[in-house]
């Protein structure tokens, strides 16, 4: 398996958004943790039922539950060429469990502050059909109802995007994911972006790194 890239950083910081301009420049497909699991959440399987309850509160599913998962999730075809992780590895285990399963080549951290991060959550929505990512004031469709991307007329917000769980998602970021920049600094890997820009701004500055 070829390596693979993580996309790091706080609940909001921009992953989903940056995700699709790394996917074109580096054909690794984005895998987000937290996509995988709301689906599974929508379709009410086992994984779906035991993530449920950890979600919706804004906490961390367990980790034997989310390494089960990628490591399912890289003996597909595609994996082959390496993936871009958005949102997975959160914590030391995950990372050590990744180490020994796939390499990685670089790890984006991208650094948004608390307030702006609230912000950004409880504005969020996105299209039904495609995925696309779309915020009330900072990245409104161009024309109002109609998705940019695929046309649809469909938009949903999340379940966790209430101002009140994203404090305890920043809670579990700060005390169980942050440790992890150390981890990978230690390692080399680390390249920090500074997120407080808008979206154009952070993508340059996150395709400078992959060039
Ligand atoms: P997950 O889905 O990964 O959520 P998250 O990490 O909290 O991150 P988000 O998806 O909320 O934010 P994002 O960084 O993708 O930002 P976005 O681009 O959308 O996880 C959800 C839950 O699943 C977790 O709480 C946990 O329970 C569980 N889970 C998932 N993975 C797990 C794991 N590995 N281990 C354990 N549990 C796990 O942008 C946000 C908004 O801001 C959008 O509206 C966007 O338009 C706007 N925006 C983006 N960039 C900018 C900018 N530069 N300027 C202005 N606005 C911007
Ligand atoms: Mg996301
Ligand atoms: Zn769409």
């Amino acid at each position: 398996m070829d390596s693979s890239i993580v996309l790091f950083g706080p609940p909001g910081a921009g992953k989903g958004t940056q995700a699709g301009r790394i996917v074109q420049a580096t054909g690794k497909p984005q895998v987000s943790t937290g996509d995988m699991l709301r689906a599974a959440v929508d379709e009410g399987t086992e994984l779906g039922r035991t993530a449920k309850g950890y979600m919706e509160a804004g906490e961390l599913v367990p980790d034997e539950v989310i390494i089960g998962l990628i490591e399912e999730r890289i003996k597909l075809p595609d994996a082959s060429g390496g993936l871009l992780f958005d949102g997975f590895p959160r914590t030391v285990p995950q990372a050590e469990a990744l180490q020994n399963i796939a390499p990685v080549s670089m790890v984006i951290a991208i650094h948004v502050d608390d307030e702006s991060i609230v912000e950004r959550i409880c504005g969020r929505f996105t299209c039904a059909s495609c995925g696309e990512v779309y915020h009330d004031l900072f990245r409104p469709c161009k024309v109002e109802g109609v998705c940019d991307s695929c046309g649809g007329s469909e938009f949903k917000r999340r379940a966790d995007d209430s101002e009140e769980t994203v404090r305890t998602r920043l809670t579990a970021y700060h005390n169980q994911t942050s440790p992890l920049e150390a981890w990978y600094e230690n390692q080399g890997l680390l390249r920090r972006i500074d997120g407080n820009h808008t979206i154009d701004q952070v993508g340059e500055a996150i395709s400078n790194l992959l060039i």
